[in-house]
């Protein structure tokens, strides 16, 4: 995984829970040095993140889907905040993001690098008022918490009234997850 995900995540510990000294204890718990130091460019194994996910839930005493959930409702704004001359024209709320980055940003973003294996994912909207979109999400990460997590986040920083539902899993056996998000207009 990218550098630029551990960045948000030590971003996201070092702002909601306890600053540099917890993100320190994190990496020392995970097997890393507590200064170790991120590129954002650069490529580091997902045991590495997932072992620091797993430090978090384990000191939150929180399940590790938990974690990744809301560090993702943290990164899904940070990162059409970071990327936004990528996504230009297509962020003015949840349905118009998710289907563009589906669609074109993870690609855009491994088109240099023919070995990595980004996330697949879609997202359709279902009807003229823009009220309901299914997404489908694949990976061999299986990181469909942080899905969740980023569609939340997403619509918290909209504004908008989401409800999100998983209706299959990958971790129940599925072939892909999939989401069905409606939204409630006032
Ligand atoms: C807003 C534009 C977006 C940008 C710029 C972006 C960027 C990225 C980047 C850089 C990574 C790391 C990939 C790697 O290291 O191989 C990543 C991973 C990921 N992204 Fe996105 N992303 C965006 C939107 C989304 C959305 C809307 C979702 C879900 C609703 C999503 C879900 C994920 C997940 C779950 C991963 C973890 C890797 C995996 O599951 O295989 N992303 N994204």
């Amino acid at each position: 995984m990218y550098g630029v995900m551990f960045g948000f995540l030590k971003e996201y510990v070092v702002k909601n829970h306890g600053g540099d000294e917890t993100w320190r204890s994190l990496l020392k718990e995970a097997g890393q040095s507590p200064y170790k130091i991120y590129f954002a460019t650069k490529d580091y194994p997902d045991e590495e993140i997932v072992a620091i996910a797993t430090a978090a839930s384990k000191a939150l005493t929180l399940p590790i889907s938990a974690v990744l959930e809301d560090f993702g409702s943290y990164v899904g704004p940070r990162l059409v905040e970071f990327y936004h001359p990528y996504i230009d024209g297509h962020d003015q709320d949840t349905f118009s993001v998710v289907p563009y980055a589906g669609g074109h940003i993870h690609d855009l973003i491994h088109k240099h690098n023919p070995d990595r294996k980004p996330p697949q994912l879609s997202a359709e909207v279902l009807d003229e008022e823009r009220t309901a979109m299914e997404v489908h999400y694949k990976s061999h990460r299986m990181m469909c918490s942080v899905v969740r997590g980023v569609l939340r986040g997403l619509g918290e920083h909209f504004g908008e009234s989401l409800h999100i539902n998983e209706t299959q899993c990958m971790h129940s056996g599925a072939e892909k997850c999939k989401f069905m998000v409606t939204k409630t207009i006032e």
